[in-house]
């Protein structure tokens, strides 16, 4: 799949239950996506183990640990197309008998018994904006053995204020790439019940000679009973560059075993330090600003769930607040995907 920097993408994490094989293939082809998961399987799951794949999808990480030498794999994916191809990848592979899957959200499972290791890849660009937090936190409670293992075993999210005028002018004219046709702008902010293109973020890769600022950490997930799904927090950037501010760039790093880290906030498209699927989170502001050395940008950044929430996977955020120069304000933004 061909990408370019700035390049403005559809978010993909806002339509899950859409997901069809073509972004399964995107992910089955995600370098960067693949090589880490594959090896801290390998590193976390040793023969004998009872192993989960909680939102297997094509079935690539429960293989991992079948193939690492797993004694039983339960395997859960709510879309049923996409799971009955993992269950051809199990029996392809001769582990009949080694699995049983359920074809439904993991809140509505149970497990005939704890295992030993939840693996899991229902991470957004954002972190959490594939809602994570909660479903982790239901199935490590009723899943997980006392010394059992997560995969991923943390995670944190980080932003950074960016000027990238390409972006911006992208997503004022809907210029909005997308994988395929099942992927429309305009259904989304319709189902979304969104009028401004600037309420929503998109995925693109935002390169370092964008950044107006060090990125700051948002929030840090361990996979705990601490973890908060909705929360409010408050950034203040020093501007270290001159530019135009046009957004945020969010990412994540994750902690997937002892040895692998994976981070997706690289941007060398040709060296694969990029991710295909996830890019980078782009959060945008309607109003450009002209920043230099010295200003400040004050974000108040919140998750929250939508007063009427019509799928298992909604959420909402909300980026609002004020750039100031000498202590004063100059130009204030606010926006939000939902209420
Ligand atoms: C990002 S995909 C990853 C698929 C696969 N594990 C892989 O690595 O290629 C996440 C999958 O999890 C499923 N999913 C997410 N949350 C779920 C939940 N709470 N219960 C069941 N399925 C879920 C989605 O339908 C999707 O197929």
């Amino acid at each position: 799949m061909k990408y370019e920097l700035e390049e403005v993408w559809f978010p993909l994490s806002e339509s899950i239950m859409e997901w069809d094989e073509d972004f399964h293939q995107l992910m089955l082809g995600d370098r960067l996506r693949m090589n880490a998961y594959k090896q801290a399987i390998q590193e976390v799951v040793k023969p004998g183990m009872i192993v989960l794949d909680l939102g297997t999808g094509t079935g690539i990480l429960g293989l991992w640990a079948l193939e690492a030498g797993a004694k039983y794999l339960y395997a859960i994916d709510v879309n049923e197309n996409i799971l009955s191809l993992a269950v051809q990848r199990f029996n392809q592979a001769g582990f009949s008998g080694k699995y049983e899957v359920f074809n439904a959200l993991s809140y509505d499972v149970n497990l005939p018994e704890r295992v030993d290791v939840i693996v899991s890849e229902i991470l957004g660009n954002l972190a959490d904006n594939e809602d994570f937090v909660p479903i982790l936190q239901d199935a490590r409670k009723r899943f997980l053995k006392k010394e059992g293992n997560m995969l991923p075993s943390s995670v944190y999210s980080q932003l950074v204020p960016v000027s990238s005028i390409k972006a911006h002018q992208q997503i004022k004219s809907k210029n909005i790439k997308s994988l395929n046709k099942n992927y429309s702008l305009e259904r989304l902010l319709q189902q979304l019940a969104i009028q401004s293109q600037f309420n929503l973020y998109y995925d693109a890769i935002l390169p370092k000679n964008t950044y107006l600022s060090k990125p700051l950490v948002v929030q840090e997930f361990k996979m705990e009973d601490g973890d908060r799904s909705t929360y409010e927090t408050f950034l203040n950037f020093s501007v270290n560059a001159d530019g135009i501010f046009t957004g945020f760039k969010g990412s994540f790093v994750a902690t997937l075993s002892d040895t692998v880290i994976l981070d997706i906030s690289g941007c060398n498209i040709a060296a694969h330090t990029t991710s295909d699927c996830w890019k980078h989170c782009y959060l945008p502001v309607e109003n450009p600003v002209k920043v230099k050395p010295g200003d400040e940008i004050h974000l108040l950044f919140s998750r929250y769930y939508p007063s009427k929430k019509d799928s298992p996977f909604r959420q909402c955020y909300q980026w609002s607040g004020t750039i100031r120069r000498h202590g004063n304000t100059f130009s204030t933004f606010h926006h939000k995907t939902g209420n």
